[in-house]
């Protein structure tokens, strides 16, 4: 039996698999951000905490005795926020998140300071990114950034907590910018131009390797066994390709949940800054991933849901599919909600509805808001091409890859043939425990990372895709043409 936990942004899921990987249990607890301030996104890791002990509660009342005989507990988690601890381990404030864009100004002083970062680090300075909150932190907080004595990321603080010990693995510290990618190791160049140093930050090991056993109060608490062997885990992007077996040269899938990732594995480090595609070590030794990474994924039809007052967004989903003529919609729906990463890394960036008309319904609404995520695909999938990366099919995981819909019309705009796993859309808990398992019990990461068997192949619409071209294009130019009006 083995756990896994991810600290999402919308929710902390946890799984607990048995021996043959069958779910044995989930649970889920929500989580809210806050945007105290333009640009800004930040959580209160005590939130993590509690909702990481509340499905951990559930996950004992739902399976007890498999949940007493666990024999390895494995984490993942949103990438890139910055956990801040004092000497005695405290929070300093509250976490600042992947999505917050404060830190422009910063990015563009590391740039200056640092000429060859992307080639080191896998991806340009962009405000999303670890290290340039700290800069930000130094000119606007001094007082707390002198008290900084660790620097976590969202799920290495959770073990923190399980653990006691201040540990990260390398597909997550590979979001901090302070990795060197292809040493798989903290660079100090990066480090010093930030202010910091290694004893900042936590000790590096792989996903796949131990990273420390649960402390005998946290054993006893959660009703776990003491000592239990707590896996190095992984970024939630990694962890979701460890989960459908994404770990060989040239696997593809597409990530649609809060976020989006266009993920792709690599045998070697190979970056592409120019193209803010990210190149990111993956949570196996050896690999590593190139990654175009959306900041509006799922959390953009979730925004719409709200403002439309429409509780159910699979009824709302049902109702746009039952409304669409098979033609692209006619508005344009630009999905950068809180800015975007790639491939514009531009923070100031925000949503647009454009070509509204007196005849135009909510129904065609919400189809073109799907088309603007699957669009904001199409574009990654073009940088993950300038970074030499062609994907023939891909499979697609979140949330969002639970509607054929919205798949049929992404697989129409990415003109690739979509795999959708049975099982569900295995998520990065699932992968986290894979990681528990290998930890624990020494097996072949080949044996345990298998791909799930294949529950259907969503191909383009010949037709659909021939009519999205010319609205990709228009699509793009948009986002040229309003560009200077998001500042
Ligand atoms: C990846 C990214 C997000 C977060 C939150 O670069 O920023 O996927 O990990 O999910």
């Amino acid at each position: 039996m083995y756990l896994g936990i991810d600290i999402g942004t919308s929710a902390v899921k946890a799984v607990l698999v048995g021996e043959n990987e069958a779910l044995l249990a989930e649970a889920e607890e929500a989580l809210a951000i806050a945007r105290p301030h333009p640009l800004w996104a930040e959580q209160d890791p005590q939130d993590w905490w509690q909702a990481t002990v509340t499905v951990l509660g559930r996950l004992r009342c739902a399976a007890p005795r498999a949940f007493a005989a666990v024999r390895g507990l494995g984490l993942s988690g949103q990438m890139h926020g910055a956990v801040l601890l004092d000497a005695a381990g405290d929070v300093l404030r509250p976490a600042i998140l992947w999505n917050d864009g404060r830190a422009h100004a910063e990015c563009a002083a590391l740039a200056r300071r640092l000429p060859t970062l992307g080639h080191v680090a896998g991806v340009p300075a962009m405000p999303g990114f670890t290290a340039p909150k700290l800069l930000w932190l130094a000119t606007n907080e001094p007082e707390t950034f002198r008290r900084v004595a660790r620097i976590l990321l969202p799920k290495d603080y959770v073990r923190f907590r399980l653990t006691g010990e201040a540990v990260t693995d390398m597909s997550d510290a590979a979001g901090t910018l302070w990795l060197d990618e292809a040493r798989r190791d903290w660079s100090d160049d990066i480090l010093a131009a930030t202010g910091l140093t290694r004893a900042h930050m936590p000790r590096l090991v792989e996903g796949t390797a131990l990273a420390g056993s649960l402390q005998a109060t946290m054993a006893q608490a959660l009703g776990l066994p003491a000592g239990l062997p707590v896996a190095g885990g992984a970024g939630d992007a990694a962890a979701g390709g460890i989960g459908i077996g994404a770990v060989n040269d040239g696997d593809a899938f597409l990530s649609l949940g809060t976020s989006g990732q266009y993920f792709v594995t690599t045998g070697s480090f190979r970056p592409y800054p120019e193209a803010y595609v990210h190149a990111f070590c993956h949570a196996l030794p050896g690999r590593w991933f190139q990654m175009a990474a959306l900041l509006n994924g799922a959390s953009a039809l979730g925004w719409a849901a709200k403002i439309l007052g429409a509780d159910d967004i699979g009824a709302l989903l049902a109702r746009t599919e039952a409304a669409f003529s098979g033609r692209p919609a006619r508005p344009l729906f630009l999905p950068y909600l809180t800015g975007e990463r790639t491939p514009h890394n531009d923070p100031h960036a925000r949503g647009v509805f454009f070509g509204l008309a007196p005849d135009v319904t909510r129904e065609e609404m919400v189809q073109a808001l799907l088309e603007g995520v699957a669009f904001s695909f199409a574009e990654a999938q073009e940088c993950l091409a300038h970074a030499g990366t062609h994907a023939a099919s891909v499979a697609a995981i979140g949330g969002g890859s639970r509607s054929r819909f919205w798949m049929r019309l992404m697989a129409s705009a990415l003109e690739r043939p979509i795999t959708l796993y049975s099982g569900g859309a295995k998520g990065p808990a699932f992968g986290a425990a894979r990681l528990a398992r290998i930890a624990t019990t020494g097996e072949d990461p080949a044996a345990v990372c298998r791909t799930p068997a294949v529950a259907e192949m969503i191909e383009p619409d010949r037709n659909l895709a021939a009519a999205y071209r010319p609205a990709f294009a228009r699509f793009k130019r948009l986002y040229q043409a309003l560009k200077s009006e998001f500042r």
